[in-house]
């Protein structure tokens, strides 16, 4: 586990989009696992910023989200339809019949997962998959439970979660209640985990995630067993490591 602290936000966005950056340079058709959230937006501006002035491109790329909202049309602003092209794909060259997202209004949900994950396999590996981390130690929208999911299933979302995404929504009653998540199984695959976090109210689940036990009713805990795991943390949430 390679963990770097930043302290400035600025400098946090600049080594995560260079480590992107860096991958489709030297591996144009590079597979990558992409987030949602508030934490890797400054991560893609930069990203943004750069290809605007002709460092990369995105061309043979694919790329994979990790989640999406049941029952969230594609145009609602908080879908992650939505949020992907806004921050990221309408800016880039990444051709669209290879930036795949969960659809979140499939009508056979489980056939969509399984769709999912059949792309996913037939894309190879994921090279890269950038990671947020939620504040009961969520991955993706993989919730503590007593058992964890290997591929890419439907969830229902955690009050604390529907409580912390609430504030993307005009009340936390229309967070939607279930979303299709990757599986831990194929997190876990992805040749490179880059987990960013940013802020002192993840400082405890930081700590608890990267030093404490392995245990599903931490899902970030399981990260621990990466071989190739890369930690961004600016430095208020990386306060209570030692
Ligand atoms: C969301 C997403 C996760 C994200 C996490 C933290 O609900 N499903 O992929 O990492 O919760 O989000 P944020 O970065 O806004 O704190």
């Amino acid at each position: 586990m390679n963990i770097l602290t930043f302290d400035s936000n600025e400098k946090l966005n600049e080594a995560g989009a260079n480590i992107i950056a860096g991958l489709v340079q030297t591996q144009p058709k590079a597979v990558l696992g992409l987030a949602t959230g508030g934490t890797p937006v400054g991560i893609y501006e930069r990203l943004v910023s750069d290809f605007k002035r002709g460092l990369f491109s995105f061309s043979q790329a694919t790329s994979f989200n990790l989640d999406e909202y049941v029952g969230l049309d594609k145009k609602h602003p908080q879908s992650y339809y939505a949020y992907m092209h806004e921050h990221l794909f309408h800016h880039i060259d990444l051709p669209a019949e290879r930036a795949h997202i969960p659809n979140g209004n499939a009508p056979d949900p489980q056939a969509e997962c399984e769709r999912y994950d059949r792309l996913i396999a037939d894309a190879g590996q994921i090279d890269l998959q950038l990671l947020g981390i939620g504040h009961n130690g969520h991955i993706g929208f993989n919730e503590p439970a007593h058992a964890l999911i290997r591929g890419t299933h439907v969830v229902d979302l955690a009050e604390e979660t529907l409580k912390a995404n609430a504030r993307f929504f005009d009340s936390v009653d229309e967070v939607p209640k279930q979303a299709i998540t990757m599986g831990v199984g194929t997190i876990l695959k992805a040749k490179t985990i880059l987990l960013v976090v940013r802020g002192a109210d993840k400082a405890d689940i930081v700590h608890r995630a990267l030093t404490g036990p392995i245990t599903t009713d931490c899902p970030a805990s399981l990260l621990q067993t990466h071989p190739h795991l890369v930690v961004l943390l600016d430095k208020e949430a990386a306060g209570k490591l030692s």
